[in-house]
């Protein structure tokens, strides 16, 4: 495999199950013959190390974030999975959540350099900067949403935020910063409040403002995985968003699968044993293997495509 991919799972609100997917992610990776990296970047909140039954660890991210070691494969610690490693961050308080965007870019061109084939991160709950600016720099944006008004509304905001701090982050390579920044104030006055606003007026600016927002609706491509899954009406929620993001944001996203409630996840919780290992077979393995299979299918037309693009640009 040439390329390494980078996983984030974030999604606003807390205790919808995003740790409890990133595990079972990573797992199935793994599983499948991947060198595979599930960093806990839940900053305040981490708890990877109990989905997978590892002891609270004493090194973590903070350790690397403070030089204290420079070298961030010491942080790897090895878990029961063959191929699965976990970086923690079990041991860092809030203290570190107020990261500088140079070091999010340190650590993760870090964890680019490290041996696998995967790295799958588990994000906090809300839409604080790191937790959006981790979810952008990821390869693969995964977001985790329960079929309830407050989650869905949380998502939405969650997607807002997201590429709104995309496209002030981009704007700066293309030198369009100061045209771009008064237009992302809360009070600004072009009335632009929306991502379909903000599309819709970029695109009026025209010329290179035009060019920029068409690549950076390309890039923003978030994926639903719509966890606790209990009814038939339930199961129409991911398509619907699906089509409520373009209908009102003018926003591709993907919606990539269903995982149903099920006693088995809480039960594996309390066994501190990750449900892939517990119930391998059950209903919502099942639906988490037809998801991964979703996002690696997704990534394979994708490096084909920039491939392809890369060959008729030379
Ligand atoms: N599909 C499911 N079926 C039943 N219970 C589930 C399911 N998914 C998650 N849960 C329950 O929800 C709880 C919270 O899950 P998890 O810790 O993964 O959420 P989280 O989004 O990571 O929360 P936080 O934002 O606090 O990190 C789990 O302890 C588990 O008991
Ligand atoms: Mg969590």
């Amino acid at each position: 495999m040439v390329n390494k991919y980078i996983w984030a799972i974030g999604g606003g609100k807390g205790g919808v199950g995003k740790s409890f997917v990133a595990v079972n992610l990573g797992i199935l990776l793994a599983q499948n013959g991947y060198k595979v990296i599930l960093a806990d970047l839940d900053l305040g909140g981490a708890n990877l190390h109990t989905w997978l039954g590892v002891n609270s660890p004493s090194i973590g991210l903070s350790d690397f974030i403070e030089r204290e070691i420079p070298n961030i494969a010491k942080l790897l610690i090895p878990t029961e999975i063959p191929g699965l490693s976990l970086i923690s961050g079990a041991k860092d308080g809030v203290e570190i959540a107020n990261l500088k965007h140079t070091q999010k870019r340190r650590f993760l061109s870090a964890l680019r350099r490290l041996d696998a084939d995967y790295i799958v991160i588990d994000l906090g709950a809300g839409t604080s900067y790191n937790t959006v600016d981790f979810f952008l720099l990821a390869d693969s944006q995964l977001m985790v949403v329960i079929p309830e008004p407050t989650s869905i509304e949380n998502a939405y905001r969650f997607i807002k935020n997201s590429f709104f701090r995309q496209i002030f982050h981009n704007s700066q390579n293309f030198g369009l910063k100061s045209v771009v920044t008064p237009i992302l104030r809360k009070d600004n006055p072009y009335n632009v409040n929306t991502p379909k606003e903000l599309i819709n007026y970029l695109n009026k600016l025209g010329g290179s403002t035009t060019v920029f927002i068409e690549e950076q609706l390309q890039l923003f491509n978030p994926k639903i995985i719509l966890n606790q899954v209990r009814t038939e009406r339930d199961q129409l929620v991911g398509p619907a968003m699906k089509t409520a993001c373009s209908k009102y944001f003018n926003l591709n996203m993907k919606f990539t699968g269903n995982i149903s409630e099920d006693e088995s996840v809480r039960k594996s919780v309390l066994d501190r044993k990750p449900l892939a290992v517990a119930y391998p077979d059950g209903v919502p393995m099942q639906q988490l293997k037809s998801i991964c299979a979703n996002i690696l299918q997704e990534e394979t037309e994708r490096s084909a495509k920039n491939n392809l693009l890369s060959q008729l640009a030379l």
